[in-house]
């Protein structure tokens, strides 16, 4: 079987690992000569004991480590990656746009918060059309009128506020100064990525852009970002104020003038995230606890879920024509709902109830042809547009020697966002406005389209794919997991999820394993490019089969039996890293 390889993989990795911490000791080893290596070690996977910490960055996971050992908790030790990761990962990591938090705590109690980003009051349902009602795509991707409030702040304010350890907020937010003021050197990845970018960074960003590089990026590089440093020194000593209030909105406010913008200092003063009841439902005797509206993903994640639930998933294979076509098949329902019914609870009365209904969810598979497949209605043709370096959220999954749980998914949409910094502060602002549906049926850059229920109203949260999941089982804590991968994501948590609870691979195995996906529109399976499977079958049923890159980047902790924790970052994106002990 596949997974017999990945797990050979691990094993030669997880050994690799054990050698490294042996030997070094430490995960930064800096090697400036050199212009195609990463400046750091990376260990993506890793079991330890007692404490986990998987991001999108070494720095970040070093982070997070220092704080739990500190004596700080799961959720301390969050909130200081993601201040890490707004220095370190600024493609995705952010102070400038938003996310979700799944937190479980050691005696069982779960929280879900809703830090997204909001559309200022300015803007309009139709913001995004020309005269004759079409949609100017561009403008909702790139430049200042594709900014929501941002969030993260808010988010991480009250996260610790509720659930942290560690007395001071700002002793949270250091670290990540230090980064930005020092500066720290680029991997391989992040030089390619700032090299990509530069034409539209020029169009949006002053000389003073941190991220302009004439002679182009290598890695080994410094990025001190100086400004940025100023701005979370005003977080560390005034908390919210810092960034909603005074200098950073001035400045905000002021990058918003200068470029056609509609935030206002009233939008960010009134920016405020919001504690939710979390997602809960039940897949045999897992219980899944993920995001409520605006957030698509538990929805759509318990839905294909109960999809699958009633039929011999690990008896069809791994990856057989059978389990391909049955998941597609709940993935094409939950979908083709997210589309009509889903968007920010606040402003539509989303059928929360209904559609995460199991007897609901078995009428919708009442017509499920074990032989062929479900033509999806084709009047609202999407078109996906998934490329590698669309893969721009960052997801952080953390356990606590207690047992404490953190799954976060934060993101400013596509690749550093909308492009623009905010002038003398540093940070760059999202573009999650596209997140919105523009005008009924045109889909957004994931090729996902919508309705009435995530068109554009002022101060309304646009709907999310992001998926941040914990999961029990027999009301023990499991497994902690979450992706990057706009619309992909919730099909990118299902499948790692499935892999480990239906087939029994070992969490690296299971994060590795070839993924593929369908969102109902456009009508075809995506399948990850190299990945083999019976396409002849799959097309004789009646399916498309579209080969793309790469989907999904599952950072994830799985807690085995024996009470210790596999620990995986995906072999998809070089800078993932694993830290604990
Ligand atoms: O909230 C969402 O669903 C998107 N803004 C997430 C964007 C994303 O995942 C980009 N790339 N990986």
């Amino acid at each position: 079987m596949k997974y017999n390889t990945y797990h050979s993989q691990y094993l030669a990795r997880f050994v690799f690992g054990l050698l490294l911490f042996s030997t070094i000791g430490c995960q930064q080893s800096i090697d400036i000569t050199s212009t195609d290596i990463q400046p750091y070690d990376i260990q993506q996977s890793a079991i330890f004991d007692s404490a986990a910490v998987v991001s999108a960055h070494p720095l970040a996971s070093e982070i997070g480590k220092n704080i739990l050992q500190q004596g700080g908790n799961a959720i301390d030790a969050t909130v200081a990656v993601h201040f890490a990761l707004a220095v370190v990962c600024p493609r995705a990591g952010n102070i400038g746009g938003g996310g979700f938090m799944i937190v479980r705590t050691a005696a069982g109690e779960s929280a879900a918060l809703d830090y997204r980003e909001k559309a200022p009051a300015a803007a309009t349902t139709d913001m995004y059309l020309d005269s004759l009602g079409n949609v100017i795509a561009d403008i909702s991707r790139k430049g200042h009128l594709a900014v929501g409030v941002p969030g993260t702040v808010d988010g991480m304010i009250k996260a610790h506020a509720r659930f942290g350890k560690i007395k001071r907020f700002g002793d949270l937010v250091a670290p990540a100064i230090k980064l930005a003021t020092e500066g720290y050197q680029i991997s391989k990845a992040e030089a390619d990525r700032l090299n990509e970018y530069q034409e539209a960074f020029r169009k949006f960003q002053s000389d003073t852009s941190p991220f302009l590089k004439k002679e182009g990026w290598k890695s080994g590089d410094l990025l001190v970002q100086k400004d940025l440093g100023n701005t979370l020194q005003r977080i560390e000593n005034q908390g919210r104020a810092g960034f909603y209030a005074g200098k950073t909105a001035d400045l905000l406010v002021k990058e918003m003038e200068k470029g056609g913008g509609i935030i206002t200092r009233t939008d960010l003063e009134e920016y405020s995230s919001i504690w939710r009841d979390p997602m809960i439902g039940d897949y045999k005797n897992y219980r899944i606890i993920s995001m409520p509206p605006p957030s698509s993903g538990g929805i759509c994640l318990l839905q294909i879920l109960e999809g699958v639930e009633d039929y011999p998933l690990a008896e069809y294979g791994f990856q057989s024509p059978q389990s391909i076509h049955l998941i597609t098949e709940a993935e094409r329902r939950a979908y083709a709902d997210r589309a009509e019914h889903l968007g920010d609870s606040d402003f539509y009365p989303v059928p929360i109830d209904k559609l995460s209904n199991p007897e609901y969810i078995r009428q919708r598979m009442g017509d499920y042809n074990e032989k062929m497949a479900t033509q999806s209605d084709s009047i609202l043709a999407g078109n996906i547009n998934i490329s590698p370096e669309s893969f721009e959220t960052t997801h952080t999954s953390v356990i606590d020697t207690e047992g404490n749980a953190v799954s976060v998914t934060t993101t400013l949409n596509l690749n550093y966002g909308s492009k623009v910094i905010v002038e003398g502060a540093g940070f760059l602002l999202n573009d999650e406005m596209d997140d919105f549906s523009a005008k009924p049926g045109v889909p957004n850059f994931f090729g996902l389209v919508g309705a009435e229920a995530n068109k554009i109203e002022p101060n309304k949260r646009m709907l999310s794919s992001m998926t941040p999941t914990i999961v029990e089982k027999d009301g023990k804590l499991f497994m902690v997991l979450g992706s990057p991968g706009g619309s992909t994501i919730i099909t990118s948590v299902f499948q790692v999820f499935i892999n480990v609870a239906e087939y029994g691979m070992s969490l690296p195995d299971a994060v590795a394993a070839k993924r593929f996906h369908h969102q109902w529109l456009p009508n075809t399976i995506m399948t990850e490019a190299d990945m083999t499977i019976d396409t002849v079958t799959l097309k004789a049923m009646g399916h498309v089969i579209d080969p793309k890159v790469r989907i999904g980047l599952v950072k994830a902790i799985h807690v085995l039996p024996e009470g210790n924790l596999s620990v995986s970052g995906d072999p998809r994106h070089a800078d993932d890293d694993v830290a604990g002990w």
